[in-house]
């Protein structure tokens, strides 16, 4: 291993490239990254970063949006088919239809989707400012919100809209259990759960903390308390167990507890040998055809910009 992450080091160096990581990759990927951080980060690290070559350690919308941003730039990405369910599960010629059919609404799409659904998107979100983006139009503007059903559900219950919504979900964060939390929280009474909003409404109900994966960590750090059960993909453990090193963090078991089920399959197709040679041979590369590219780049950089006015 050693050997692998020198190689991958000298690699970086010669093609000056920039490795950026989600923090629901393997803790090998995230300790060699130059950047880890939630989606949002992400993008923002690669909109203003001054290497010649992404490497996106991360799936494939994120690879995505690095190029949308930076169309100049080389995107590489350790495994092409780290796809994400929930982007799938919002086809872009079904969704453009029911866009279609909704003339006056305004769309708002999360992150997680693809570049051709954000081409048909006013505002991208991401969670960590998915409510303040929803919050800065009038209350009554009339929105269709895509494709996460629970986050869209949350912002609904949060904000006292009432946003159409897409009916998607992710396969990672429909799995948690409300019976085995249930069941740890009486094992650790003072313990605090904190869970990721793609999370079904049965679960946020048990939570302590509702946030993106980068509010969760930051929660985690700053709360006196000093046990966690954490209801998102257990690779965020990685970077809480880093920064709290005198703290327990339990990953909420999945229904299925014979499955590594709180493991994003997609995400974890990334490996060290793969980053390895995605760098040596520039390949797999993100491409993003360039007609939808332009319609993208708006929402994504619309996002951006509010998020730079809100300090997020
Ligand atoms: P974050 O925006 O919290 O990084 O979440 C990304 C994601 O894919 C959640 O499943
Ligand atoms: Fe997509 Fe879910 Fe994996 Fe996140 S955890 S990348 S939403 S499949």
């Amino acid at each position: 291993m050693n050997n692998l992450i020198t190689a991958i080091e000298e690699l970086k160096k010669e093609k000056n490239a920039v490795i950026l990581a989600h923090y629901y990759q393997s803790g090998d990927i995230q300790d060699i990254a130059d950047f880890v951080g939630d989606s949002l980060a992400l993008a923002q690290w690669a909109a203003k970063t001054d290497a010649d070559v992404i490497v996106m350690c991360g799936v494939h919308f994120m690879g995505e949006t690095a190029k949308i941003l930076c169309p100049g730039k080389k995107v590489l990405v350790p495994d092409l088919e780290a796809g994400c369910s929930l982007a799938d599960s919002c086809p872009a010629d079904k969704f453009a239809a029911f866009v279609a059919q909704h003339p006056d609404h305004t769309v708002i799409s999360y992150v997680n989707t693809s570049a051709a659904v954000k081409a048909v998107t006013d505002v991208v979100v991401t969670s960590t400012n998915a409510r303040q983006i929803v919050d800065s139009f009038p209350a009554d503007e009339k929105i269709i919100f895509g494709p996460d059903r629970n986050l869209g559900n949350y912002i609904n219950s949060i904000t006292g809209r009432e946003m159409m919504l897409w009916d998607g979900a992710c396969h990672v964060h429909e799995q948690f259990s409300v019976e085995k939390i249930v069941e740890l929280k009486k094992e650790n009474p003072s313990a605090e759960v904190l869970a990721h909003p793609e999370c079904k409404s049965t679960i946020l109900a048990l939570a302590d903390k509702i946030g993106s994966t980068a509010a969760l960590l930051k929660h985690a750090v700053n709360s006196d308390k000093e046990v966690f059960i954490v209801a998102t993909e257990s690779g965020i453990l990685h970077e809480m167990q880093k920064q709290c090193p005198q703290k327990t963090f339990i990953p909420a078991p999945p229904n299925d507890s014979t499955c590594a089920c709180n493991e994003c399959s997609f995400m974890r197709l990334n490996t060290m040998e793969k980053l390895y040679d995605c760098l040596k041979n520039e390949t797999p590369e993100i491409i993003v055809d360039e007609a939808v590219a332009a319609k993208a780049i708006r929402p994504i950089q619309r996002m951006l910009d509010i998020s730079e006015t809100l300090g997020l």
